[in-house]
C-alpha cells in the first residue's frame, strides 16, 4: 500500500493506492460516510463500472443504503444536462456541505461529479475512486473539474480537490487494453517531463505495466502521483507555469483530438502520446533537445503500441488546420499559445515564444513524413 499526500494549505488530502482497496472500501471510506447512518451514499458510476463494481461497493457497505447515479460512458456525459440531472438528484438525497459524494469511473465520472460537487450548495465534498489507468495518474487527482460545451472540452469547470483518491489496482484487470495503452501515455509523460530515471525504468518496464503485472503497475501508479501531487502542490491553479507542465502532448494532442472529432478514432491518451512525440520532435527541430532523445521518446510510444506517427492516422488536412483547432485552446494568451517543450528527457520548460506559423509548418513536414 501507498499513501502519497497531496500537500494544500486547508484542502490537503491522501491518496491511497492498494490492491484490493474497492474490497475493503468501509475500512477506507469510514471518514467520509454520512454520520448519520441512516442516510444514503450517493455514488456516480457509468453503466459499466456500475455493473462490474455494484456488488463489491455495496458488500462492502452493506449497513449502509449506496444511492446510484449511472451515465452513459463517454464524453457525452459532461453536459449541462446530465450536470443538471445530477445536482438535481444529489439535491433530493438531501446531500449537504458535510457530506461526501463517490466518483467510481473514469475521467469522464471524475470530472462530472467533481464539478456537481464543486457548485452543489457552493460546495460539498467527493471522493475519487478512479477505475481507468488515465484517471489513477491523473484527472482524479489535482482537482480539476469540467462538463464540455459546444464551444469545446472542459471549457466550464473549476478547481475543486476530492477529500479523498483512493485507487485500486486490482480494477485495471478488465480495463481492455487500448485503454490501458491510453492510461499509459500519461505514465509516460511523467517521465518525460520530469524523470529521467523513470522514463528509464519505464523503457525497461513498460511491458509489465501494460501486462498489468502488479508490482510494475503499483510502481507505475505511485511514481505517476507522487510527480502529480509534487506539482499541484506548487502550483494548484496553474498560475506560475509549473503545473502547465503536466500539458506536455496536450495542445498537440488536443489539436489532433478536434481534427478526429473526440472520437474513438483517437483516445485522449493517445493523442497525448501522439502530441508527445511531436512536442519531442519540435523541441529538436529548435534545437533545443538532441535528435537521438527524440527518437527515444517516439520509441518508448511506439513500443507500447500507441501512435507515434501523424501521417498514419490518414488525416486529410494540413498543418494550418491544426493550428487553428489549437487557437481554440483555452490555454491561448493573447495570440500566442505556450507550448511544453523539452531540453532534455526529464527537463520540460514552457515556451512562450513559439508562433504557430512555424507550428503549422513543422505539421506540414509531419503530415508528410512518413
Ligand atoms: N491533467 C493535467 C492537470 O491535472 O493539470
Amino acid at each position: 500500500m501507498a499513501v502519497i499526500p497531496v500537500a494544500l494549505a486547508g484542502r490537503s488530502y491522501d491518496v491511497t493506492i492498494e490492491a484490493g482497496a474497492l474490497e475493503a472500501l468501509a475500512e477506507h471510506v469510514g471518514p467520509f460516510l454520512p454520520t448519520r447512518t441512516d442516510a444514503a451514499v450517493p455514488f456516480v458510476a457509468d453503466t459499466n463500472t456500475h455493473r462490474l463494481y455494484r456488488t463489491a461497493v455495496e458488500t462492502a457497505l452493506a449497513d449502509r443504503t449506496v444511492e446510484w447515479f449511472i451515465v452513459e460512458p463517454g464524453e457525452g456525459a459532461k453536459s449541462w444536462t446530465v450536470l443538471e440531472q445530477l445536482t438535481d438528484w444529489l439535491l433530493e438525497l438531501g446531500i449537504t456541505r458535510a457530506d461526501h459524494v463517490f466518483a467510481l469511473g473514469g475521467g469522464v465520472v471524475g470530472d462530472l461529479t467533481g464539478f456537481a460537487c464543486a457548485i452543489l450548495k457552493r460546495g460539498c465534498g467527493f471522493v475519487q475512486i478512479p477505475t481507468s489507468l488515465l484517471a489513477q495518474v491523473d484527472s482524479s487527482v489535482g482537482g480539476k473539474t469540467a462538463i464540455n460545451t459546444r464551444a469545446g472540452k472542459n471549457l466550464i469547470g473549476v478547481f475543486h480537490q476530492p477529500a479523498a483518491v483512493l485507487i485500486d489496482p486490482f480494477v485495471l484487470k478488465t480495463l481492455p487494453p487500448r485503454e490501458m495503452r491510453a492510461g499509459y501515455a500519461e505514465v509516460l509523460k511523467y517521465g518525460v517531463l520530469g524523470d529521467a530515471a523513470f522514463f528509464e525504468w519505464l523503457e525497461e518496464n513498460g511491458s509489465g505495466v501494460l501486462a498489468r503485472d502488479p508490482h510494475a503497475i503499483e510502481h507505475a501508479i505511485a511514481t505517476s502521483i507522487r510527480a502529480k501531487a509534487a506539482i499541484v502542490a506548487e502550483d494548484e491553479r496553474e498560475l506560475s507555469g509549473r503545473r502547465a507542465l503536466l500539458n506536455l502532448g496536450h495542445t498537440f494532442g488536443h489539436a489532433l483530438e478536434a481534427e478526429t472529432g473526440f472520437s474513438d478514432t483517437l483516445l485522449h491518451g493517445e493523442a497525448v502520446a501522439l502530441g508527445m512525440v511531436l512536442a519531442a520532435r519540435y523541441s529538436a527541430r529548435r534545437g533545443d533537445l538532441s535528435d537521438t532523445d527524440a527518437r527515444r521518446i517516439a520509441q518508448a510510444v511506439e513500443r507500447s503500441g500507441l501512435p507515434s506517427e501523424i501521417a498514419a492516422l490518414g488525416m486529410d488536412c494540413d498543418g494550418a488546420r491544426l493550428v487553428d483547432h489549437m487557437r481554440h485552446d483555452k490555454k491561448m494568451e493573447g495570440e500566442t499559445l505556450p507550448f511544453v517543450l523539452l531540453n532534455d528527457i526529464g527537463e520540460a520548460h514552457l515556451a512562450r515564444d513559439v508562433t504557430l506559423a512555424n507550428v503549422a509548418a513543422f505539421l506540414d513536414g509531419q503530415l508528410q513524413a512518413h
